[in-house]
């Protein structure tokens, strides 16, 4: 089996065993790509959703943040364009059953080549050294130029067959390029279908009167509809932007790589409303903006790539996404999108209602152009959580496994461990929690020898463990063990509040993102 793959099932069951995310109603077999989080995962997820809201609202004077309903006039969905045009091309194997997005299948064939590609480079700057040049290394290596034209090609011909509803065509493709199901390796497709996304539901007690709405698909709508109350009351003034974390749901074709890609999950999205003819300047920002925030959280730089969009989506004139290394490889974390007029003067359109702003500068009304943020959560706590999962060899042979959380996030941020359950250690120990509570999410655990406490507390990610023992007794001095270094102080219980904060204040990690 690939190492990935092994990677990944460790992953998931890590989050199992300590308590990070259970699959959905478990005892009852579980419900497809729907998943709950448990103690450790609520908290991590959490940490994850008031670093973005701090970093996007209370770090910006010109963003507010609001909180809108899941359910919305259905019309709200015409209007985005989401009742015509939210559908993914499914396309089924005959022989295995089993049911693909048509162009995840191409896509999927598309990094290949780019692997190939990149494999080259990697030799060519081994054999070279300093003086390789890359830039003209791709421009001019004969298998590097077809790898990565051919990808060109075969991404330019999708799109244009997508946006033009040719599914015949995307069929064809996937036959010419021999594509075959990853499990079975048949190539027996069926024709590829365009399917709805979105879940429909109910409203109101009597069926004949019910009527019918669908659960949001997106957060982002909920902001548009809203632009013109908020920037009125909160007295907005353009360049602004408005921010909201959410539930959003859709019926995904292909829903098989754990929180990944599921039925119902959460996004934190930021809409920012510019002058038109200033979008481009306002998507560059973000895109740099958004970026640096990712990397602020140490997971490493190199696993980070922006994807350009050849297909831009109905309402997008420039489109990129935030890749991030995940086990099974790059894959979407965010998406910036420049999402120009579409949606304000979509739902001006639908509801016959002004969503314009009077720029007192120009003198004039406008419909003002968006720039749209949007990460998944999930998809963040997959990102945070699989990177930092590490398995590591001591010096005396052993292994350790640790979660090497950014200490900002960590669920739990020290934990209390009396060396033994006697001679007054537990009472003392518990007289740290009480004190520490206050500013921190700390636990306290004296089952078992302190060994195997420390590798319990490695595994959940806590950053710190403070031991109460005999000397505690006499000079109200702790040993504070450092969860990456496992490195052990010696240092007062009056200390403790302000060593812990230096280390896990959001202010200190936020400062990384300027
Ligand atoms: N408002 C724009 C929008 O929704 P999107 O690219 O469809 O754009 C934005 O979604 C982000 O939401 C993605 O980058 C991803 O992180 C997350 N996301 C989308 N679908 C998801 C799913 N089925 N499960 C988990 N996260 C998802």
């Amino acid at each position: 089996m690939a190492k990935q793959e092994d990677i990944f099932k460790n992953v998931i069951s890590h989050a199992k065993e300590y308590g990070f995310i259970f699959p959905s109603s478990e005892i009852y077999d579980g419900l497809s790509a729907v998943y709950d989080y448990a103690q450790n995962g609520a908290e991590l997820k959490k940490n994850i959703r008031e670093y973005w809201w701090k970093a996007m609202v209370q770090m910006h004077e010109n963003i507010v943040g609001i909180d809108a309903a899941i359910l919305m006039h259905p019309t709200t969905w015409k209007a985005s364009g989401h009742v015509d045009a939210f559908n993914d091309p499914l396309i089924d194997n005959k022989d295995s059953k089993k049911r693909f997005r048509a162009d995840v299948l191409i896509e999927d064939y598309c990094e290949k080549l780019q692997q190939k590609a990149q494999k080259e480079i990697e030799k060519a700057r081994e054999r070279f050294g300093d003086a390789f040049d890359e830039a003209q290394f791709v421009a001019t290596n004969g298998r590097v130029v077809d790898y990565l034209s051919k990808k060109k090609t075969i991404l330019e011909r999708m799109a244009k067959s997508l946006d033009s509803g040719d599914l015949e065509d995307v069929k064809a493709l996937i036959e010419e390029l021999e594509i075959a199901d990853p499990d079975t390796g048949s190539k027996n497709w069926t024709e590829v279908r365009q399917f709805n996304l979105m879940f429909g539901t109910k409203l109101g007690a009597a069926a004949e009167n019910a009527m019918d709405l669908y659960l949001r698909p997106e957060t982002a709508q909920g902001i548009f509809v809203n632009f013109l109350n908020v920037q009125k009351t909160g007295r907005m003034k353009i360049p602004f932007g408005i921010a909201q974390t959410g539930k959003a749901f859709r019926n995904e074709i292909v829903a098989r790589q754990f929180i990944f890609r599921m039925r119902e999950f959460e996004q934190m999205e930021m809409q920012f409303f510019v002058k038109p003819g200033e979008e481009m300047k306002w998507y560059e920002y973000w895109k740099e903006t958004r970026l640096k925030w990712h990397q602020s959280l140490g997971l490493g730089a190199e696993n980070y790539r922006f994807h350009d969009h050849e297909k831009l989506a109905h309402y997008a004139n420039a489109a990129a996404d935030i890749e991030f290394n995940f086990p099974f490889g790059f894959k979407e974390l965010e998406g910036i999108h420049s999402r120009t007029d579409f949606d304000l003067k979509a739902h001006e359109q639908y509801s016959g209602k002004k969503l314009q702003y009077f720029d007192t500068e120009e003198n004039k009304n406008y419909v003002p152009y968006v720039v749209e943020t949007s990460v998944g959560l999930d998809r963040m706590f997959l990102a945070v959580f699989s990177k930092s999962l590490q398995e590591e060899t001591l010096e005396d042979g052993s292994t350790r496994t640790v979660l090497r959380l950014p200490s900002v996030l960590a669920p739990t941020k020290a934990a209390v461990l009396p060396l033994v359950k006697k001679d007054g250690l537990p009472e003392l120990a518990r007289e740290i929690v009480e004190e520490l509570k206050w500013d921190f999410n700390v636990s306290y655990d004296e089952k078992d020898a302190v060994g195997r406490r420390y590798r319990r507390q490695d595994a959940l990610g806590t950053p710190f463990c403070i031991t109460v023992d005999h000397q505690t007794l006499e000079d109200q001095t702790v040993t504070l063990r450092h969860r990456d270094t496992m490195v052990q102080d010696r240092v007062k219980i009056a200390d403790l509040r302000g060593i812990i904060n230096a280390e896990v204040s959001m202010r200190n990690w936020l400062l990384r993102t300027k």
